[in-house]
């Protein structure tokens, strides 16, 4: 029942932080001293996954190389006897076992997922959206496999939004079973405010199951041209039990500039010496 592969869509275009992924990828852009992506990989493996599943492009080869390991980089810090960092350099290509697919043309979401078939088909599985990076004591993907562990079935990790912001995201309807647990029975993507169901936005984790492949094949292009995820998991909810969890913890969406500058300035007040960095500017301003 419990949870060992975790899938990563890092294919997407970034039109939301242009120009900079122009020629950057998005999950490479830094959070103070670790690029986006590590974020992510780091609550997988503390939510008890194993294997790291990639969903690539090909303007993203800058992740693979991240987790590689460096041989030259290695040899010049050994050299330097700069040891420290050379250990630091090796442990960040130890840190997972990570697999890469190819999603040749970015047809969405819902295609991303469905490109992670042949090595997720046969369990269910964790899916992580590096955008949305969440800080907080218990990672957010654990509080989700917690809820499959339990209850069985897919999880999807559910935020109250603000009415300004309903149309922003997919959306989610259900009865409430326990405090801060639905089961959910429909999903709207990028609804407007007087059609959502609920002021519930589905953010980036989800614990999926398989039966979801087999619901994204038959899915048409929705919304934007693209294979919507969220289509398919209303499906799901048609013959299997989907469940919407309130997640503990503070989100980041740093596809944006400004959830990305915001994700920035709380790690640096969270760090002792940094927070003397900002509150030096902050007070410089008065
Ligand atoms: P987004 O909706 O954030 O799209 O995708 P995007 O292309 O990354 O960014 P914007 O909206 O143009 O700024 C949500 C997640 O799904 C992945 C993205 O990489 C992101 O992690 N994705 C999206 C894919 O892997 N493939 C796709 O075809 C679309």
């Amino acid at each position: 029942m419990t949870v060992k592969k975790c899938l990563f869509p890092v294919a997407g275009l970034g039109t939301r932080f242009l120009p900079v992924t122009k020629e950057i990828a998005k999950e490479m852009l830094p959070l103070v001293n670790r690029p986006i992506i590590s974020y992510g990989v780091e609550e997988a493996l503390a939510s008890g996954c194993e294997d790291i599943v990639m969903i690539t492009g090909r303007t993203k080869r800058s992740i693979e190389n991240y987790f590689d390991r460096s041989f030259e980089l290695e040899d010049i810090l050994k050299r330097r006897g700069k040891l420290e960092l050379y250990q630091k350099m090796i442990q960040i290509s130890e840190m997972a076992e990570v697999l890469y697919i190819r999603q040749r043309e970015p047809l969405g979401l819902g295609h991303a997922v469905l490109c992670g078939e042949p090595v997720c088909k046969d369990e269910f599985f964790g899916v992580i959206l590096p955008d949305d990076v969440f800080i907080g004591k218990a990672p957010v993907l654990s509080q989700l496999i917690k809820v499959h562990e339990r209850l069985g079935g897919s999880v999807v990790a559910l935020e109250k939004v603000a009415d300004k912001d309903v149309s922003r995201y997919g959306i989610a309807a259900g009865d409430e079973v326990e405090s801060g647990i639905f089961r959910i029975s429909d999903m709207v993507e990028k609804p407007k405010l007087e059609d959502a169901p609920s002021r519930y936005a589905i953010m980036g984790r989800y614990v999926l199951s398989p039966e979801i492949f087999t619901l994204l094949h038959g899915q048409q292009a929705g919304t934007g041209g693209e294979i919507q995820l969220t289509d398919a998991i209303r499906e799901l909810t048609k013959s299997e039990p989907v469940w919407g969890v309130v997640y503990h913890g503070k989100r980041f969406d740093c596809g944006t500039q400004k959830g990305w500058l915001s994700a920035n300035i709380q790690l640096a007040l969270d760090d002792d010496e940094l927070r003397e960095v900002v509150m030096e500017i902050v007070n410089a301003q008065k």
